[in-house]
């Protein structure tokens, strides 16, 4: 029979003229041979399944025998193992290790609205990954007071923090603080300021360059972390508050935009320093520069922050003369967020003297008429669709002597 069908096929297969009822003869004939030959192969397969099957049993008997440990293999095997790949420690070990689930409700509603302790060892991957988490449920299963996070960027200490601790008093339930160092600096503050173990974890810094850009980020990151900060501040050691918490609090929260400078600048000092690698993904008409000190909402800091594919080309092409502080959240706003952007800064800058740096103001160029100019801009400015001169809430730049006038100040020119 297989010699025949043998012989069929071959005459089917030199057949130019394969009519259908042949076709489907020889499919009909070679799946007959298939069947056969599976019928030989399975025969040889089970035999060495059970083969396989008498070796497992024997062997797990063996184990099970030889193990005295065998029931203690458990889930806290596997965290440990998981840990160790991952380099960890098991967190499911330390938990109940140390029994603080037992005291402390581990899974409580304060512990995801907002972390009880800055300090974390996450790195910038998993801290985005962490803090760009956004609820899906409407509304808030408690009572969110909206709090204004205001983010310091600075080298070492804050000169002028008497001020800013002035400004802050009494209103600790609508404000958080977060404090970016250089890395390694101890930010050394007494435990009854409201600066008190609020610096994140920071890295090394260098002014021009993309890692500036990644501070910015990495603050922000860390103050998402907390779901009652509603709109993030970015601030330097060099800034001032030029009206009171309450005034600056109201401003904020009831805006409906974010301050983000960002203008088509076409001299060489803005499309000039545009890289042309970056098409097609962003174009010369889509460039934008502005101050790198912004004010944002919730909704656009998580946006930032989960941005990898623009940032990446800043990260890739743009190298001073081009600054990524300067021109990277200006562009990507412009190119997908315009809508909800004022394209205005709210802190106030000298740049009349020329020059790559603003004014820095000392201890005597601080008088009444000085700040108050600063408070009641001379040109109006918009804010939520209505003109008013409230242009600027902060003002930089402020040198460590200019402290003790703007202290004797406050009171009487700024409200606080
Ligand atoms: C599983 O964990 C327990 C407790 O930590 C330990 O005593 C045991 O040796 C572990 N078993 C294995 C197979 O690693
Ligand atoms: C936060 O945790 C770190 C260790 O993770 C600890 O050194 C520090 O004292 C804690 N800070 C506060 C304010 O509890
Ligand atoms: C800001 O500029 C964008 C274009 O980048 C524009 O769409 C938007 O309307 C401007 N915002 C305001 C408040 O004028
Ligand atoms: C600030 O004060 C210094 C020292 O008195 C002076 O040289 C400088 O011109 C002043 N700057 C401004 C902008 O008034």
């Amino acid at each position: 029979m297989i010699n025949n069908s043998h012989k069929r096929k071959k005459m089917l297969r030199n057949n130019n003229n394969n009519s259908k009822g042949e076709k489907e003869e020889l499919e009909k004939l070679t799946g007959q041979q298939q069947v056969y030959s599976f019928k030989k192969d399975a025969s040889s397969k089970l035999i060495r399944l059970a083969i396989c099957l008498t070796v497992f049993i024997a062997g797990v008997a063996t184990g099970l025998v030889s193990s005295s440990q065998w029931s203690t293999v458990s889930l806290e095997n596997y965290s440990k193992i998981y840990a160790t790949v991952r380099g960890r420690d098991p967190i499911i070990n330390k938990c109940s290790s140390t029994s603080r689930c037992e005291t402390v409700d581990c899974l409580s509603l304060d512990n995801i609205i907002q972390p009880y302790n800055l300090s974390h060892d996450l790195s910038d991957k998993e801290l985005v990954w962490r803090a760009s988490m956004v609820p899906k449920v409407v509304g808030y299963p408690f009572k969110r007071v909206p709090k204004v996070a205001f983010m310091f960027l600075t080298r070492g200490p804050l000169p002028l923090l008497p001020l800013w601790e002035r400004f802050f008093a009494g209103h600790e339930a609508f404000f958080s603080i977060y404090v970016h160092t250089q890395a390694g600096f101890v930010f050394d503050v007494s435990p009854d300021s409201v600066f008190f173990a609020r610096q994140v974890p920071s890295k090394e810094v260098s002014w021009g360059d993309v890692s500036l850009a990644d501070a910015e980020k990495r603050l922000l990151a860390n103050a998402l972390l907390d779901f009652t900060n509603e709109r993030f501040v970015l601030l330097s050691e060099s800034c001032i508050p030029v009206y009171d918490f309450q005034t600056v609090y109201k401003y904020l929260t009831e805006s409906t935009h974010s301050y983000v400078e960002s203008y088509d600048d076409k001299t060489r000092f803005g499309r000039g320093r545009y890289d042309r690698h970056m098409r097609p993904n962003i174009m010369v008409d889509e460039w934008r520069k502005g101050a790198q000190w912004f004010e944002i909402t919730r909704a656009l800091g998580v946006e930032i922050i989960s941005d990898n594919k623009y940032y990446h080309l800043f990260r890739k092409y743009c190298h001073p003369p081009c600054f990524p502080d300067e021109h990277y959240i200006p562009t990507y706003l412009n190119k997908f967020h315009a809508s909800g952007n004022s394209n205005r800064t709210l802190t106030w800058v000298d740049w009349s003297l020329g020059g790559p740096h603003p004014t820095t103001f000392v201890r005597e160029n601080i008088t009444q008429a000085f700040i108050e100019n600063i408070r009641n801009y001379r040109n109006k400015c918009w804010y939520n669709s209505k003109s008013i001169n409230v242009c600027y809430l902060f003002a930089r730049k402020f040198a460590p002597s200019a402290l003790d006038p703007l202290l004797d100040l406050s009171s009487k020119v700024m409200g606080f």
